[in-house]
């Protein structure tokens, strides 16, 4: 498949998962997202070293009005709902590379055992907390806005979750059993982005995640490991890393990336999703005030 193919293929996979998600089709949508695109270019001009063109940018795009120079554009990198411009464009970052990271992986690595044992003494209380990730019964968002595809075995048995924090709360299930990661993760509530969520993930033995990219790059993943068996690796874009127990790993879910545990244990890791570094408070609240405006599934958001 030539380049050209490849993005052609993918800005429909946008098209797809925009028409799930948000609305602008009718008459009136579309006049306020011609006042919404004007007050970005107002504020632009007023507020000139606010980036908002990068906003700007982003939104034409993902409304189809305007293409990608496909030179500049890196094919392992397709987000599945919204591609933010003018970020960077790599699959892994170090806890160094940003302030905010280093804080994340301090504050995570730190409360790794108090996390960890959390988890084990739920499990040990036999808890039923832990539900698939890919709910059969009742798609979620991470379903409608990313291109995974498993079977239905995979989807019933081999990757499991519990949500400890999403659309900007905890969730009561994390606060009445996980009260210790509640306090730990409390502390990074600020570099949260309000519309992932929060989460651990168990993949069972002998199971794997297919190649797939996740819905946006305006967000980076954050996997603080708490049991990894042998054999377990996870690749994004073309480098492929392990979690330790303990410690920490900054990704873009934008590139395609895929997870296997090849062992006879289950692998569990926290997964926080923080806001990107490099966007700012006035980015973060435009882009919010547009989700909020036009999407059209209130789950979704
Ligand atoms: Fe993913």
């Amino acid at each position: 498949m030539t380049i050209l193919q490849e993005y052609q293929e993918y800005k429909e996979s946008i098209k797809n998962h925009r028409m799930l998600f948000s609305k602008w089709d009718n008459v009136s949508d579309k006049i306020k997202i011609k006042i919404f695109l004007l007050l970005l270019k107002l504020l632009n001009f007023l507020f000139p070293k606010s980036n908002l063109h990068r906003l700007e940018k982003s939104i034409k795009f993902y409304l189809g009005l305007i293409d990608i120079n496909t030179d500049d554009w890196n094919p392992q990198q397709k987000p599945q709902l919204f591609l933010y411009f003018g970020l960077p464009s790599r699959p892994w970052y170090e806890p160094d590379d940003y302030d905010v990271f280093k804080i994340v992986r301090d504050i995570l690595e730190e409360g790794a055992e108090d996390i960890k044992s959390e988890y084990l003494m739920n499990i040990h209380n036999k808890s039923n907390f832990l539900i698939p990730v890919l709910d059969p019964k009742e798609p979620s968002a991470y379903e409608y806005l990313t291109d995974i595809e498993l079977t239905p075995s995979q989807i019933k048995n081999d990757w499991l979750r519990i949500d400890l924090w999403g659309g900007g709360e905890f969730t009561e299930e994390a606060r009445y059993l996980f009260p210790k990661t509640v306090k730990i993760l409390s502390k990074l509530e600020s570099f949260m982005d309000p519309f992932e969520e929060d989460v651990i993930y168990v993949l069972k033995p002998e199971s794997f995640l297919p190649p797939h990219h996740d819905a946006a790059n305006n967000y980076i993943g954050c996997h603080l490991g708490l049991i990894i068996p042998e054999n377990c690796g996870f690749r994004v874009g073309s480098e492929t890393r392990s979690w330790t127990e303990g410690k920490t790993l900054f990704f873009d879910q934008s590139f395609e990336h895929e997870v296997w545990n090849r062992s006879q244990k289950e692998r569990v890791v926290l997964s926080v999703q923080l806001r990107h570094p490099e966007l700012s408070k006035f980015e973060n609240f435009l882009y919010k005030l547009f989700r909020k405006l036009f999407g059209n599934k209130p789950h979704l958001l």
